[in-house]
């Protein structure tokens, strides 16, 4: 690879690169992806290491802190979280204000901006005081904002934590708690959901957690830059496809127009139809989470003794692509996003929460990014250059 930024400032050239397909805009030593070979570590450790083993606010910590805490560090840093849980009430207010049918991702972006608005006197990006006390506010915070933007969109009470739980399954009854059906904290559905959260915590310079560190690198505080990766995040070429894929299996299934002649309209490039949850920028082979996720999906469902033919056309769909040139020519696998829909339905999630689980997944691995980039004294404010292709100067008419 080449320092661009030094070869351009001496010839004189500007790198054109739509979509940053071959430009590096940072150094980081955080996570490590071989597309080619389907290899995802978080600071050296396999994702199936960590998924099979660890816990959600343990890989949290090692993005964040570069080590594996220690049995009294992780104890310390758990306590922490679960006493900064609580949302200032006026904040529970601000919910109201927005309308039932607003989207949750939407939702929890404006209210994680909100929180900047209660902190104010503690989000100086430059004061590593303020930096842990915010890292910890949101991670703690950002759950309870998301249940809440749950239980608005379905009209019900908002509950408060219940900091005796731990992370998960406090999270999991903020969302079901008070439900006509009674919810389950079961182990296996906790470890499922925790196991989810570990496999969405970090994907290197991807669209979100690159809009962190841009909006970072102005010297904008954490809860702006996190609140713009969540707006990023949402979009369905990104985060948003695992809402897509859901809705798209449902379309399979209601048209009744079968897997076969859906992946030719996809092959046809029908109205820009595509197959949701497959594709991705590096990954060329099999997305290592992907794997695990469909075991889980297996796994969850066989657990919770659901049989949602979702997840039967879903496979189906991943069979046929996988048999079929125009996907092996251009090296289409399925990603992430194409089983965790079926998992977080089985949960309970509507579909319009599935993006928001992905959030509270990425969220230490936007912190890592942002913290890593301030430390960082190579970090400059991000501004991409262009090339001009208006009119190059005209006058104004004289009337
Ligand atoms: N279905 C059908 N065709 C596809 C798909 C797909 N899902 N993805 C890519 N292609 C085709 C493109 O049409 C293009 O074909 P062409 O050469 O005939 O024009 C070729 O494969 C290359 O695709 P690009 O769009 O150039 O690939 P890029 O790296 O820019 O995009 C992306 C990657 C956005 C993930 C894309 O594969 C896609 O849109 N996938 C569906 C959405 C999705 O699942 N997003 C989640 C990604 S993972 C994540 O963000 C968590």
């Amino acid at each position: 690879s080449i320092d661009l930024s030094t070869l351009t400032r001496q010839t004189g050239l500007t790198a054109l690169d739509y979509g940053f397909v071959n430009t590096a805009s940072t150094r980081s030593a955080i996570t490590y992806i071989d597309g080619e070979q389907g290899i995802l570590r978080y600071r050296g450790f396999p994702i199936e290491e960590l998924a099979e083993n660890s816990t959600y606010l343990e890989v949290a910590w090692l993005l964040m802190y570069g080590e594996l805490p220690t049995p009294d560090q992780l104890a310390e840093f758990d306590d922490k979280i679960r006493r900064h849980t609580l949302l200032h009430e006026d904040l529970k207010r601000f919910f109201s204000a927005l309308p039932h049918t607003a989207h949750p991702m939407s939702v929890l972006s404006s209210a994680v901006a909100a929180l900047s608005t209660y902190y104010e006197d503690s989000s100086d990006p430059h004061d590593p005081d303020h930096v842990e006390l915010t890292t910890i506010r949101l991670l703690a915070k950002m759950p309870v904002i998301a249940a809440y933007a749950h239980k608005k969109s379905i009209g019900q009470a908002f509950l408060y934590p219940d900091n005796s739980l731990g992370f998960v399954e406090n999270f999991l009854r903020l969302n079901f708690g008070n439900m006509a059906e009674p919810y389950s904290l079961d182990p296996t559905l906790v470890q499922a959901l925790d196991r989810l959260l570990i496999l969405h915590e970090d994907h290197e310079q991807n669209a979100s957690t690159s809009t962190v560190r841009l909006v970072g690198s102005t010297g904008a505080n954490l809860y702006s830059s996190i609140s713009a990766g969540i707006q990023a995040l949402s979009g369905p070429l990104h985060g948003g496809a695992n809402e897509a894929v859901l809705q798209m299996l449902a379309r399979i299934r209601d048209s009744g127009e079968g897997v076969g002649k859906f992946v030719e309209r996809v092959k046809r490039k029908e109205d820009g139809v595509k197959l949701m949850g497959f594709g991705h920028r590096v990954y060329k082979n099999y997305d290592p989470r992907a794997k695990i996720v469909k075991e889980s999906a297996d796994a969850v469902l066989e657990g919770l003794g659901i049989n949602d033919p979702l997840l039967d056309i879903a496979k189906e769909l991943e069979q046929f692509a996988l048999e079929d040139d125009y996907f092996q020519q251009r090296r289409l696998y399925p990603n992430v996003d194409f089983y965790t829909g079926v998992i977080y339905k089985a949960m309970g999630f509507p579909t319009r929460m599935f993006t928001v689980l992905f959030a509270i997944g990425r969220l230490p691995g936007w912190i890592a990014h942002w913290r890593e980039m301030n430390l960082d004294p190579q970090t400059k404010i991000g501004r991409p250059q262009q090339l001009y292709t208006g009119s190059l100067e005209r006058h104004y008419p004289a009337r």
